[in-house]
C-alpha cells in the first residue's frame, strides 16, 4: 500500500492526527515558557530579544512555517476524522469508554477543537502578523546591538483591553480539555499503553497539558490587565 493510500484510511488518518498532534504539545511547551518572560519586570528586554531570536534563526522560521502547516493538517483530518466516525463510526477514537461516552468525547473534541482553531487564526493575526507584517515600534536596550521590535509593548496594549483577556481565558478552557482528551488519545493511538507508565502518561495529560499549560497561558493576559 502507498503512503498516500494509507494515510486515506482511518488508521492512517488517526496516525496523521497523533503525529502532529504530539508536535503541537511540543510548540505549546516552547511556547509557554518563552511568552512567561512578559511577565518580567524588565521593560521587556528577556522577551523582546527572546522574540528577535526566534524571528531571525533561519531554521526556526522554518519550523515557524511547518508549524501552521502542521495546524493546518491537524485541523483538516481531525474534521474528516469526526464526520467519517458519525456517518459509519467503524473506527472509534483511541479512547473510548462506551458508545455513549465515546459520541459525546468525540464532539467535544471537535468543538474544543473548533474553537482553538478561530482562536489561532485571531491569535495569529494580533500578534504574529504584527509582529512580521504589521508597523511596531522598537525598543533599544543597554548591552543590545540593534533596537528591537516591541512586542513586549504589543502584548501590554492587547491585553488592557477586557474582552481579549477574557477570549484568551476562554480559549485556554477549551485547550485544557482538548489537550487531556488528545493526549490520552493519541497515546493509544500510538500504543503508548503499559501497565508501567500509564501513571505517568495520564499524569502529564492532565497535570501537565491539561492544567499547568492552559493556566500559564491564561494567567499572562490576566496579570497584564490588573498590572
Ligand atoms: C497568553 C497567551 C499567549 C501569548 C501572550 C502569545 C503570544 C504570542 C506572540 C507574541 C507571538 C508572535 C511571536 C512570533 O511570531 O515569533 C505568538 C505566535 C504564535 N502563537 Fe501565541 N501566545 C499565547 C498563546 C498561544 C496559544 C495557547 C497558542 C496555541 C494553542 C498559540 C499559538 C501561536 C502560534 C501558532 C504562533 C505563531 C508562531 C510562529 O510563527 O513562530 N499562542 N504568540
Amino acid at each position: 500500500m502507498k503512503w498516500s493510500q494509507f494515510f486515506n484510511t482511518s488508521i492512517g488518518k488517526k496516525l496523521l492526527v497523533g503525529a502532529t498532534g504530539f508536535f503541537l504539545c511540543s510548540f505549546v511547551l516552547v511556547h509557554l515558557a518563552g511568552n512567561l518572560q512578559l511577565l518580567k519586570d524588565d521593560d521587556g528586554k528577556a522577551f523582546n530579544t527572546y522574540a528577535a531570536f526566534m524571528g531571525h534563526n533561519s531554521l526556526i522560521q522554518f519550523i515557524a512555517w511547518g508549524l501552521k502547516i502542521v495546524i493546518l493538517l491537524h485541523a483538516y483530518v481531525a474534521i474528516q476524522l469526526t464526520f467519517s466516525n458519525r456517518a459509519a463510526r467503524p473506527v472509534k477514537y483511541a479512547v473510548n469508554p462506551g458508545n455513549q461516552t465515546s459520541s459525546w468525547f468525540s464532539r467535544q473534541m471537535a468543538i474544543m477543537g473548533s474553537i482553538l482553531f478561530i482562536f489561532i487564526v485571531i491569535h495569529l493575526v494580533q500578534f504574529w502578523g504584527q509582529f512580521h507584517y504589521g508597523q511596531i515600534s522598537t525598543k533599544t536596550y543597554e548591552g543590545v546591538a540593534e533596537p528591537l521590535k516591541d512586542l513586549y509593548w504589543l502584548s501590554y496594549d492587547v491585553f488592557k483591553h477586557g474582552l481579549f483577556v477574557v477570549i484568551y481565558v476562554i480559549a485556554m478552557i477549551a485547550l485544557s480539555f482538548h489537550l487531556i482528551h488528545g493526549f490520552k488519545s493519541a497515546c493509544q493511538t500510538f500504543g503508548l499503553n503499559h501497565k508501567k507508565y500509564n501513571g505517568l502518561l495520564s499524569f502529564i495529560g492532565i497535570w501537565v497539558f491539561g492544567v499547568a499549560i492552559p493556566i500559564g497561558f491564561a494567567i499572562i493576559p490576566v496579570v497584564i490587565y490588573f498590572k
